[in-house]
């Protein structure tokens, strides 16, 4: 089997870890597989805060309700997706372009689609300009196949949220191919685990949390379960 499609087979959720240290290579190359995954307009809507001291982790895991899996685990990852990190994303690929080799016509085209982006990725104040948005893309709809991006806040989240997860799993694939385990985790306080990271509600949301380490002798792997293949899939 190809080293790939073993980690993705052998990967389960570890409920207790050992205390081992995660060497900084690790740690970079397991990160640098995250903000590889593919994301919506290569927009890498998030950012991943990884808690290693062990005060921090100790009131960290606290806030994922004193789980197991983030108790014992060697670090906690939070990812967040990201709004406001939209703007300087679009500009840093704006930098990177004009430094490399792209042609003017390539930059113009990027700079036109980041300008149609910050327009229609910009609730407003009270979601207003979402609204005239909506009205106009409804009008449109009813003309031409153009679909609905996501317009109002939560609408934002949900699809920052997507490319989010998209690079949680990457993480965690990541951490299995070098040896290390992990359990993502939604069993956290929001609101808490949001205020002790200094994150605005306005731009910031947590999507989950992931639990990393070294899987313990102590943790019970249960077997694992799937739908089967027919219920999950349609092949058209
Ligand atoms: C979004 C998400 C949230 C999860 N939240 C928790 C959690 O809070 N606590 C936990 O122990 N496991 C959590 N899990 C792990 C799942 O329970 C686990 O992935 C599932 O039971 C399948 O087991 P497997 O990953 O070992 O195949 C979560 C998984 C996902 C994808």
């Amino acid at each position: 089997m190809s080293p790939t499609l073993e980690a993705i087979f052998q990967r389960r959720a570890v409920k207790v870890f050992e205390p081992v240290e995660i060497p900084e290579e690790l740690r970079e190359q397991i990160l640098n597989a995250a903000r590889h995954a593919p994301s919506s307009f290569n927009s890498q809507p998030y950012k991943f805060y990884w808690v290693r001291s062990a005060t921090k982790k100790v009131a960290v895991a606290k806030l994922c309700l004193g789980q197991k899996p983030a108790e014992t685990s060697s670090a906690l990852v939070v990812a967040v997706a990201d709004l406001g990190s939209l703007s300087a994303t679009a500009q840093g690929q704006l930098d990177w372009m004009r430094r490399s080799s792209f042609t003017e016509e390539k930059i113009r085209d990027y700079e036109r689609k980041a300008k149609i982006g910050r327009i229609l990725f910009m609730p407003g104040p009270f979601g207003m300009f979402a609204a005239i948005k909506r009205a106009l893309f409804r009008l449109l709809n009813l003309r031409m196949v153009i679909g609905m991006p996501p317009l109002s806040r939560q609408e934002l989240f949900k699809w920052a949220t997507k490319s989010t997860s998209l690079a949680c799993e990457n993480l965690m694939i990541a951490a299995e191919a070098l040896g290390l385990n992990t359990c993502p985790m939604e069993g956290f306080d929001g609101r808490r685990l949001s205020k002790f990271l200094g994150l605005s509600a306005r731009y910031h949301e947590i999507v989950m949390v992931i639990a990393i380490g070294k899987k313990s002798d102590a943790n019970v792997i249960e077997p694992q379960w799937r739908r089967p293949l027919d219920a999950t899939v349609a092949v058209l």
